[in-house]
């Protein structure tokens, strides 16, 4: 299983060295990639952990004011990255177009993509769901060669899931899986939404799931523990 830690705008560097002692701790079999802020990447000092970031420039590097490029994120280790989360899509306008051309940047730098899919709840009462996470994937993907595609985990995320403790249904989830994996049969695909210590219980039960991508949960470590312990068991 993947367990992929989005720290989003949290922590500052005091906490974030705090927080590290804490991750330290947890002792699993499962791959942990921890995706801090830019500025804890520099702090980033873990032996049982992958290092990840939550965004990376469109571009290849220049006049860019305030972006870090995919060949930065490489000279510090990093990994994986976030591409396309409904944070950057909402409150920075990403296009579909740009999370291509970002996925583009990070795959030239041997950095491993986790691109974020998912729906609203009006998408979802209008039961477009399918059709917008398909959309999400052709568009994010297009242009690559299969290889390339097969090296991008998808994460599916519906939005209204997103940090409000409500949860799909297993078969809403399942059904969800199975539309991505028909068209990606053979990347590994997580979920994020709400997930924590508590509804793993169910959640395990979805054969689909590679893993997960924990938002609130990443940022307390005692109760990401007993999500690991009860993954497991
Ligand atoms: P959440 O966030 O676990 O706090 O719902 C998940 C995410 O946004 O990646």
């Amino acid at each position: 299983m993947i367990i992929a830690l989005n720290n989003k705008c949290n922590l500052t560097k005091q906490e974030f060295l705090k927080y590290q002692e804490e991750l330290g701790k947890i002792s699993t079999k499962n791959k942990v990639i921890l995706c801090p802020t830019f500025l804890n990447i520099s702090h980033f000092d873990l032996n049982n952990v992958e290092l990840g970031a939550q965004n990376v420039s469109s571009n290849e590097q220049g006049a860019y004011t305030g972006e870090v490029s995919a060949q930065q994120l490489q000279s510090e280790q990093v990994k994986y990255c976030i591409v396309g989360h409904s944070e950057r899509r909402k409150y920075q306008q990403e296009t579909d177009e740009e999370i291509n051309q970002k996925i583009i940047r990070l795959l030239e730098c041997n950095i491993v993509p986790i691109l974020c899919v998912g729906e609203t709840k009006e998408e979802r009462e209008k039961q477009l769901e399918k059709n917008i996470i398909e959309k999400e994937l052709k568009k994010a993907l297009e242009n690559l060669t299969d290889e390339q595609k097969e090296k991008t985990i998808i994460a599916y995320e519906p939005i209204w899931s997103i940090g409000t403790g409500i949860i799909p249904t297993n078969n809403q989830i399942k059904e969800m899986f199975q539309t991505i994996k028909q068209l990606l049969p053979n990347n590994k695909v997580l979920y994020g939404g709400s997930a924590n210590e508590e509804n793993v219980v169910l959640l395990k039960e979805i054969e689909e799931i590679d893993g997960y991508l924990l938002g609130g949960l990443s940022l307390k470590p005692e109760k990401l523990k007993v999500f690991i312990e009860k993954l497991k068991n």
